[in-house]
């Protein structure tokens, strides 16, 4: 294939650039109202304390890291990550990288040969499964449920498809993006036994856990993994501080066992060089001095009401056959419209009435598409701006 070909096949990337075009083009029409963006609310952002931890670590130290560091990140920033997050782990079984995305990237790199497969939630984070489809992997979609990803879709793929080939599992347990909805803890516990059985890796991602605001928060699978099944290399997590901090600081960590981080660091070493230093000493100074609770404190008694805002217009405007989630976290929801209605369509009525979302089919992997369901990010708009754009959603259903 040459390099014309390559920049015009419709893959997965073209799908991911047309969700940056569709955000992109919101911007430039005036009065419209966006749920499409997957952005925090720069409202959240601590801007000044960064500001001044920028200041305090380059006077002190800038000659030192400006300084080319080591590819798996600051031992510094690796400690106050396992202190923070009180876990009974290591530093050699942390990796620092430059956002989930790189992190995700790194994992599969690592392991992924091209023909392989990974298993995925359906729908589930695009810049995943482009990534996944970047380095030549089959995803095998697995459909999901309220309680997270079908089970036994799940056990018949492996039966079907030599487990062999298949190198992970995929999954965002927590609020997941796009659909909001949180993994049951049985399924938590299932899917780890399976993965064992069938020595597949799960790769866990887990951007939005801390933001919870119902319900009792649930154990991480890398932890289940390790106190319940004792097995210190079933799962890979890939946590980040863009939605607690801000995603312009491309600061995110890898928890894995240490063989697994040693391979991903050679890969890194490859891709990356060093995270930057200097932003990882800030969020290792911002996490020693006990900022973080108060500022994870603080995003959820902003996006609370907000979320409460999107389900109750949502309950007064759309008709009775639209259904959707109500998270209990996170940034996202998910309506499911009646099957005949297409989304991708709808997005244009949409614009005209000055209200965007993103079309559900945005999230499927290639083939595996449906067409009636979107994502809506409650984050970024303001209550009011809730309230006139579900309105505005479910004056172009009728
Ligand atoms: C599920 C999921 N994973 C990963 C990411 C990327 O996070 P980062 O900014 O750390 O690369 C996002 C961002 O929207 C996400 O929703």
């Amino acid at each position: 294939m040459n390099w014309r070909n390559k920049c015009t096949r419709n893959t997965l990337m073209m799908k991911s650039s047309m969700i940056r075009n569709l955000v992109e083009m919101t911007k430039s029409v005036p009065g419209l109202i966006s749920f499409a963006g997957g952005f925090p609310s720069p409202s959240t952002f601590p801007v000044a304390q960064l500001a001044d931890l920028y200041r305090e670590v380059l006077h002190e130290d800038g000659k030192n890291i400006l300084q080319y560091g080591s590819t798996g990140g600051e031992q510094e920033l690796k400690q106050a990550i396992i202190d923070q997050e009180e876990l009974d782990i290591t530093t050699d079984e942390v990796m620092i990288c430059s956002g989930a995305t790189n992190g995700i990237y790194t994992a599969i790199r690592s392991f992924i040969e091209s023909g392989d497969f990974i298993i995925s939630e359906s729908p589930s984070f695009l810049g995943s499964l482009v990534a996944f489809e970047a380095v030549g992997a089959n995803i095998l979609p697995v459909t999901m449920r309220s309680d997270g990803l079908d089970i036994e879709q799940l056990k018949t793929y492996i039966k079907q498809n030599k487990s062999e080939k298949i190198k992970f599992i995929y999954t965002i347990p927590d609020f997941q993006n796009p659909t909001g909805i949180t993994m049951s803890n049985e399924k938590r516990e299932m899917m780890i036994k399976i993965a064992i059985e069938n020595d597949i890796l799960i790769l866990e991602d887990d951007p939005y856990s801390k933001l919870r605001f119902y319900g009792t928060a649930k154990n991480s699978l890398f932890r289940i993994a390790r106190e319940k099944f004792n097995n210190k290399s079933v799962v890979i997590s890939i946590r980040s501080f863009s939605k607690l901090l801000g995603p312009g600081l491309r600061i995110a960590y890898t928890l894995a066992d240490k063989n697994i981080i040693s391979l991903m660091n050679s890969w890194a070493q490859k891709i990356n060089v060093t995270t930057d230093r200097v932003t990882q000493r800030v969020v290792s100074r911002y996490l020693e001095k006990g900022l973080l609770t108060d500022q994870i404190k603080h995003i959820k008694e902003t996006y609370k009401p907000l979320c409460d805002q999107m389900v109750s217009s949502l309950d007064k405007y759309m008709p009775e056959n639209v259904k959707w989630t109500k998270p209990e976290g996170g940034m996202f929801l998910w309506l499911n419209l009646p099957e005949s209605v297409n989304t991708d369509n709808q997005f244009k009525k949409a614009l005209n009435h000055k209200v965007a979302f993103i079309p559900g089919s945005k999230f499927y992997s290639q083939g595996s598409e449906k067409y009636n369901g979107l994502r809506l990010n409650f984050s970024f708009p303001t209550a009011e701006q809730i309230d006139e754009g579900i309105k505005r959603i479910a004056d172009t259903l009728s």
